[in-house]
């Protein structure tokens, strides 16, 4: 590879950074980080590749989500749980419904760091840098909050390994057993208002557990049971901090980026010849590029040849987010390129980002019923192209919150003060997130008829 290194990223036009104020204070920073344990290992992080490669050729699905913005104050054992539930909850609707593997990615342990439309935020006349995520400024409009501060990479680095630790606990320590996976799936159908709607689901899910256990397959006999693999994932936006945990794996000689097992580039730091590019394509790991509504079937193809020049299967999931109103009529062109060309792509698609608006008293939110129309449409195109729709990236909680409307309990645009708690964009709730995992059941069931 040309000229690469875990800094040349340096010597690149760069978006979305921070000013700190003193360059010795970074560097103090970035030399303790360096001398920090990785936070996952390369094996785990070859791991997930494999995977993404089975899902690039239709043998397996990913399940992307978690917060927008983790924050430093949020950070508690049952938010970390219930965010683990709710993946685990979808996973089991989704492996049922496509009869495949679902790998789960959480954008947890590490998304810290926020891309904003604007450097600054003006409130009654007072002008202030923007937040940009807990790693780098406080939330708090104060010219001392908003104070880029680099010790918040060191603070972010303890918070992600002590959420990294507890999704591992909780992975293999008995909360992800199939069985309780599904009895919280219950109480959802039980309790939801469309019972009806996902009942049949729930209950052949019922069926095929009770039928393993006659087989005296079960948790005691087969960990695969009682046990679950998560991943971690996070948008490399602060190179500082993904430079400083980027670490050659002594087993193959190749870097990695510790700090989680896939990164992704925004859809706004994602300029070929700038600082993200060059940084992301030396990095060893699985990839994550989000493709907007504007961007052109050359332009992927170019970040391909770049990310990707090997072609290898796993490598790169494109993440398509262009809004319910413009996929249908985008996305084709795109997909047909990148097939005609014979390139491997995990096709994921984020329903989140291309819907969001602002609702009438000025608070950011997302409809239910456009999130889920951008999905449909996404399963919809992949199958008049002959591809594949291999995953789904997701901003959701565990938390009861009132910040997307609609869904069963139809939230509606009055209630979301009532626990609108998100520091940056809103977020599908447990609810919602089940809802929308019973909803596109059938697509994927649909995408992947005639499928191994
Ligand atoms: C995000 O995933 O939080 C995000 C900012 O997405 P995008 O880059 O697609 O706007
Ligand atoms: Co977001």
């Amino acid at each position: 590879m040309t000229n690469w290194s875990t800094r040349s990223w340096r010597e690149k036009p760069i978006q979305q950074q921070p000013q700190y104020s003193s360059q010795e204070q970074l560097e103090q920073v970035e030399r303790q980080l360096k001398s920090f344990p990785p936070l996952v290992f390369a094996e785990e992080i070859r791991a997930l590749k494999t995977q993404l490669g089975r899902v690039s050729h239709g043998n397996g699905f990913l399940l992307q989500g978690g917060d927008c913005a983790e924050t430093f104050a949020d950070f508690t054992a049952p938010k970390i749980r219930d965010t683990f539930k709710v993946i685990l909850q979808m996973a089991v609707v989704l492996t049922f419904a496509g009869s495949c593997p679902v790998t789960k990615v959480a954008r947890m342990a590490g998304q810290f760091a926020k891309p904003r439309s604007s450097d600054t935020e003006t409130i009654d006349g007072v002008t202030l840098p923007s937040y940009r995520g807990d790693i780098i400024n406080g939330a708090e409009f104060t010219a001392a909050a908003r104070e880029p501060n680099p010790q918040r990479m060191i603070h972010a680095y303890h918070h992600s390994a002590a959420t990294l630790n507890l999704l591992r606990a909780f992975a293999q320590g008995g909360l992800a057993d199939l069985h309780k996976v599904h009895k919280w799936n219950m109480s959802f159908v039980q309790a939801n208002p469309l019972k009806e709607k996902y009942l049949q689901v729930a209950e052949q899910i019922q069926s095929a557990l009770k039928f393993m256990e006659v087989l005296g397959i079960n948790g005691e006999s087969n960990a695969k049971i009682s046990e679950t693999q998560l991943f971690t994932s996070h948008e490399a936006l602060l190179l500082p901090y993904e430079e400083a945990l980027t670490r050659t794996d002594t087993l193959t000689g190749l870097p990695y980026n510790c700090s989680a097992h896939m990164v992704w580039i925004g859809e706004r730091t994602r300029q070929l010849d700038h600082a993200h590019v060059e940084f992301m394509r030396g990095i060893h790991n699985p990839l994550g590029v989000k493709v907007g509504p504007n961007t052109t079937p050359d332009e992927v193809i170019q970040l391909l040849d770049v990310l990707n020049p090997h072609n290898e299967p796993g490598r790169i999931t494109l993440i398509t987010r262009m809004g319910a109103n413009v996929l249908a009529e985008k996305l084709p062109t795109v997909v047909r390129r990148v097939k005609a060309e014979g390139r491997h792509v995990v096709w994921s698609s984020d329903p989140m980002h291309g819907n969001t608006v602002k609702a009438e008293n000025g608070l950011k939110t997302r409809y239910f019923d456009d999130i889920h129309a951008e999905l449909r449409q996404f399963f919809a195109v992949h199958q008049a192209e002959g591809t594949y729709p291999g995953g789904v990236h997701l901003e959701m909680t565990g938390e009861d919150v009132t910040e997307c409307t609609g869904g069963a309990y139809k939230i509606s645009e009055h209630d979301l003060t009532q626990r609108y708690l998100t520091q940056c964009d809103p977020r599908l709730n447990a609810d919602q997130v089940l809802e929308l995992a019973f909803l596109v059941a059938d697509s994927l069931k649909e995408a992947r008829q005639g499928r191994g």
